[in-house]
């Protein structure tokens, strides 16, 4: 790992001058670090999303990939957030690692993951979980919590027994940045940003420093 790190010291320092050339490595380095602090409290993320206006939204999922492509999570893919990103593909994220004082912003395009991909990550859920994204239509009103749960129930009943296959209206999507920011605190306000940036996806990211 490049950076070097000394925990909540005032200590630690994010450099233009020191990161690696690739984003992707220096974010999967600060996210293990986040996963050793903070636990499965490490894989929230913000998505910000606009619809076809360009008016934004933002809300909290779970990072749940995170390589060379990009950063991924699942949902349902006729939420809000799936209907805006399907008919606006660009979004942003944002992670925070309080305890480290560390923060990794991202902007780029935004695309479904494979159907291969969706599955396996559908497969690791408890079945209860599988049962709920039956029932739920995500962002849609509800009369009750008992009409919720009556839905469920229902998906229960009707595919017990069953693979529990993945619905078609979930799965992954992926952000395919073309920015990314490492955002790390310092004394007095004075925080360090390093700032990578590509033209697409096989162009090659430059680094600059931002001030605070
Ligand atoms: C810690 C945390 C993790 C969440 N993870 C997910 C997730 O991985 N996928 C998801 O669809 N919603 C997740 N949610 C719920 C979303 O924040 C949001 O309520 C939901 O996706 C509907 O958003 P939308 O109406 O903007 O589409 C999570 C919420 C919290 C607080």
């Amino acid at each position: 790992m490049r950076l070097r790190t000394v925990f909540c010291t005032g200590m630690d320092e994010l450099s233009e001058r020191t990161v690696g050339a690739d984003p992707f490595e220096e974010v999967a380095a600060w996210y293990a670090e986040a996963r050793a602090v903070h636990g499965d409290d490490a894989d929230a993320m913000v998505v910000a999303s606009a619809d076809a206006t360009g008016a934004p939204s933002a809300r909290v999922v779970l990072l749940r990939g995170l390589d060379e492509r990009g950063f991924c999570f699942f949902t349902s893919y006729d939420s809000r957030k799936g209907r805006e990103l399907t008919e606006n593909p660009r979004g942003a994220i944002v992670l925070h690692w309080p305890s480290l004082r560390r923060q990794v912003r991202a902007t780029g395009a935004v695309e479904r993951v494979s159907d291969a991909e969706s599955d396996a990550y559908w497969q690791r859920r408890p079945v209860a979980s599988r049962f709920s994204a039956w029932a739920s239509r995500q962002s849609r009103p509800v009369d009750s919590r008992a009409d919720l749960e009556a839905a469920a129930a229902a998906a229960e009943d009707r595919l017990a027994g069953t693979d529990v296959e993945r619905p078609d209206f979930w799965g992954g999507f992926r952000l395919v940045p073309d920015t990314i920011e490492l955002w790390l605190h310092r004394d007095d306000r004075l925080h360090d940003r390093v700032q990578y940036q590509r033209a697409g996806r096989t162009a090659p990211w430059t680094i600059t420093r931002l001030q605070p």
